[in-house]
């Protein structure tokens, strides 16, 4: 059987049947980094800890840093009380900026805005800023 004996609508559902597939895999490659990106902190074990000075954070300050190879950010909101939580939009991804005349976060991407404890205080996003556990451990801040 050569190609001249194949009837054109079969070649042609053969050819739409591998474009799809091809498709669906170059699809799926391209939204892996942004899945695992969005996707939720893995908890526990102590290698998923990390350790910031406190000397770093002033009071009513943000300090951003890399949490399981995503940013993340500890704020102190007062004298000794830390908050740390996931500084990835909850909307599609974007990273949060402080905004330290305001006390508050704002997403670049679409305007939404997080209060210092990562709560929605305005915009798209549907859910708070994901929290990490934080603990004071002499002159260092534990968060993980
Ligand atoms: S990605 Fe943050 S508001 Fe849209």
């Amino acid at each position: 059987m050569d190609a001249e004996s194949v009837p054109s609508n079969q070649r042609r559902k053969f050819l739409m049947v591998m474009a799809a597939g091809l498709g669906g895999a170059v699809a799926a490659v391209a939204a892996w980094p942004l899945l695992r990106f969005l996707a939720p902190f893995s908890s526990g074990g102590a290698s998923s800890k990390v350790s910031i000075p406190r000397k770093e954070v002033s009071v009513g300050s943000a300090h951003f840093f890399q949490y399981q190879g995503r940013p993340a950010v500890v704020v102190q909101l007062t004298v000794g009380q830390f908050v740390a939580m996931s500084a990835v939009c909850t909307h599609l991804g974007c990273v949060v900026s402080w905004q330290q005349g305001k006390g508050e976060f704002l997403c670049p991407c679409h305007g939404g805005r997080f209060s210092a404890e990562g709560q929605v205080l305005g915009g798209p996003p549907p859910s708070p800023l994901e929290s990490l556990a934080v603990a004071v451990e002499g002159d260092q801040i534990v968060i993980g």
